[in-house]
Order: structure tokens, then sequence, then C-alpha cells
């Protein structure tokens, strides 16, 4: 986690000198359950040890913000009243949940604010996340008195993604920043939002991520068709179904989908049959966690990864090959995580395999690429919290 007094140095010297609050919010991992969320199915994420951490202080301005972005040394000041917005991206994301976190009645007025992080950007992390449950936690207890429920902030954030970032994305990556708690992964099912801590504590296993260092861009990207695909999908069965009520492909059963086949076409139905798929792998993985059948999590986790990369087509090269590598150097899991596009593997191996695997990954992946793979130790941490 970054350190406190590191964003607090930089507060004081971008501003005036004072003081305000410190918040912080985590990125997340997801052991299962990808592009199942906009879909209404489970996701089975947990928050990380690394984040985004954020000093705060109302300025006394009816509107202005003041925003330093600490890691790339950017200072951007904008109005909450100007509807244009602050051009730079970092700057939308703080812009977007001021303006969401009004709607649900917060009276956000003008503030300062220094941030930094350590969730890797582009990763498949969920920094963009991270840093919306930062801001929204931050503007919650600074002029809501934290009246705004963790529900709320969550949507408030995916409305930013949505209303100024132009990404369609589900509610998987905000739920596990604002929700996380450490030593646990949760298993949410996204239609009901109902969902459990699993404590995750696999005996004589770890869990690692290795970051192809692709740079994965999820907005105005090829996520939004994915999303547009399934949509397509459940439109067409709704029309064969006049009886029934379809709003994801959570209400649409593998018959239903082969009814519509040749209409959707071949793109929109491998992409649907991929999701429900998913649907069924996560519950399996559940299961067998609650056995703690590690291998049968295994399992599951490649067949994610083949579905992502053959039907969903969110893989890359540079994936394809992190995966062939776990799966020759016998580790029991490993999958693309994330919206996909680039970005990291997440691999469940066993301890004694551990050392072998990640020497060999690195060697292999410079030998091709010419750089080698960054390698992340899971460590399951709290959600979005006040450090001072
Ligand atoms: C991104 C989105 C999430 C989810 C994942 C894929 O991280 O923000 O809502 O759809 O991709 O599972």
């Amino acid at each position: 986690m970054i350190d406190i007094e590191f964003v607090r140095s930089r507060f004081i010297k971008h501003f005036d000198g004072k003081t305000g609050n410190v918040y912080t919010s985590p990125g997340r991992i997801n052991l299962i359950g990808e592009h199942t969320d906009y879909n209404g199915g489970f996701v089975f994420p947990g928050a990380v040890d690394k984040g985004v951490t954020a000093e705060m202080r109302a300025n006394g301005t009816e509107d202005t913000v003041m925003a330093y972005a600490i890691d790339l040394k950017d200072r951007v000041d904008f109005k909450l009243n100007d509807p244009a917005g602050p051009k730079a991206s970092w700057a939308r994301y703080i812009f977007g949940i001021a303006l969401e976190m009004r709607k649900l009645g917060v009276p956000v007025k003008g503030f300062n604010i220094a941030f930094a992080g350590d969730v890797p950007l582009g990763a498949g992390m969920s920094s963009s996340a991270a840093m919306e449950s930062c801001f929204a936690c931050g503007l919650n207890d600074i002029f809501g008195e934290n009246k705004v429920s963790q529900w709320d902030m969550v949507l408030a954030g995916q409305a930013t993604e949505h209303n100024y970032c132009g990404v369609n994305c589900g509610i998987m990556d905000q739920f596990a920043s604002v929700f996380g708690k450490a030593g646990c992964l949760m298993r949410l099912d996204c239609r009901s939002r109902e969902f459990e801590y699993f404590p995750f504590k696999p005996d004589g296993y770890r869990l690692v991520l290795l970051d192809s260092v692709v740079k994965h861009q999820l907005a105005g990207s090829p996520y939004n068709d994915r999303r547009n695909s399934c949509e397509n999908v459940v439109k067409h069965i709704q029309a064969k179904h006049p009886e029934g009520k379809f709003e994801t492909l959570r209400d649409c059963t593998w018959e239903q989908l082969e009814e519509v086949k040749a209409e959707v076409g071949e793109e929109d139905y491998k992409r649907a049959k991929f999701v429900l798929g998913e649907k069924d792998r996560v519950l399996a993985v559940c299961d067998a966690l609650n056995e703690g059948d590690y291998e049968k999590v295994g399992e599951m986790m490649y067949k994610t990864h083949e579905g992502l990369s053959k039907d969903y087509e969110v893989s890359c090269e540079e994936l394809d090959f992190l995966n062939d590598i776990a799966k020759e150097n016998g580790v029991t899991g490993s999958r693309i995580m994330g919206g996909g596009f680039g970005g990291c593997t997440i691999n469940l191996v066993r301890n004694d395999l551990y050392k072998k695997f990640i020497e060999d990954a690195k060697k292999r992946f410079n030998e091709k690429y010419g750089h080698e793979p960054k390698v992340y130790d899971v460590v399951i941490g709290d959600g979005s919290r006040k450090l001072c």
C-alpha cells in the first residue's frame, strides 16, 4: 500500500500547506467468472493489497476542484458545474464520481485532492475502480456524513465508467474494491447482488499474477462490443419466447441459445456460449472450494481461458503464451484475468512448482518478447476505507 506520508507531503506541497483526510481503495483479482457481471451471472473476486490512496479536503469554493495526480506529476483544476468536465482521462474519474455522488444527494462542493497508486495501470486489476471507490469514499465522508451506502458507492463508480469514461462495465470491480475483506474472496450474484465471503487459504497452493505488460484499454474498445453481442442474443431469445422475461443471459438456457444460433450469427453465438459456460463454472468452483478440491478449481480456470481466448476472443498472443507455459509447468490453473485484451494471467500454483514456473515464464517470455512478465504475488486485502 502507498505510504500515507508520501501522499501527504505532496498534498501539502501542491496546495495551501494544510492537510486533509486520507482514504484508500484497492484493486482486485478475480478467481473465476469473467464477463459474467453484466450478464447477471456470478463473479468470484477479492480485493488486493494494492490500490489508490488519496488525500482530500474541502477548499471552501462552490465547485472548483484542484487535483494532482502524484504518479503522473500532473495538475488539473476544473469546475464541477462546467458540464464539459476536464479532458485528462484520470481527472474524469474525479469529475464523474463527484457528479454521481451529487445525484445521490451528497452536496459536493469544491475540494483539493492529491492521489497516488500502486495497482498497476492497464493490468486488468481495476485501477480505475480503485480510483472511483477511493474518491467516492472520501466525498461521502467529507460532504455526505457517510450517508451513502456501500452499494450506492459501487453503483456510482460503475455509473462514472458508463457516463464519463466510455466503458459499459459491470459491477464486479467497484464491488470488490468497496466490499473487499482481507483473506477472503467473495462470491457475488450480480443479478440479486447477494454475496458471501469465502475465506481463501489454499493449503499448499498460492495465487500469482503474471503481467504481460500488454496494456489493456477498455474505453471505446471491443469490451462494449462483447456486451452488445450478449444483449443481442437476449433480445432474440426474448422475441422467440414472449411469454418469458429475459433480461440478461443469466435468464437463458443452452436450448434457447441453440434456437437462435442461425439468426444471431456465429460471433454472437460463440460469445453467448462462453457466458453460459462461465456461469456454470463459477458454481462448480464454489463446490470445489467447499471440498478443498483445488485441482478441480484449476481445471475450470483453464476452461475459462480457452473460452475467453477462442469464443469470447479477448485474449492476445502474449496471454495465450503465458497460459501455455503454465500448462507445461504443471500449474494447477491459469487464465486471463479481468476484461482481457492484455493485462495479466492469474495462476493457481502448487508451492513446490512455484519457483520453477516463475523462472521458466520469465526466461521464455523474455526470449520471445524481449522483456520479462511482471510477477505479483496475490495478497487478499481490505476494501475502501478512511486511513486518517
Ligand atoms: C472489466 C469490467 C468488469 C468485468 C470484467 C470482466 O474489469 O470492468 O465489469 O466485466 O472486465 O469480467
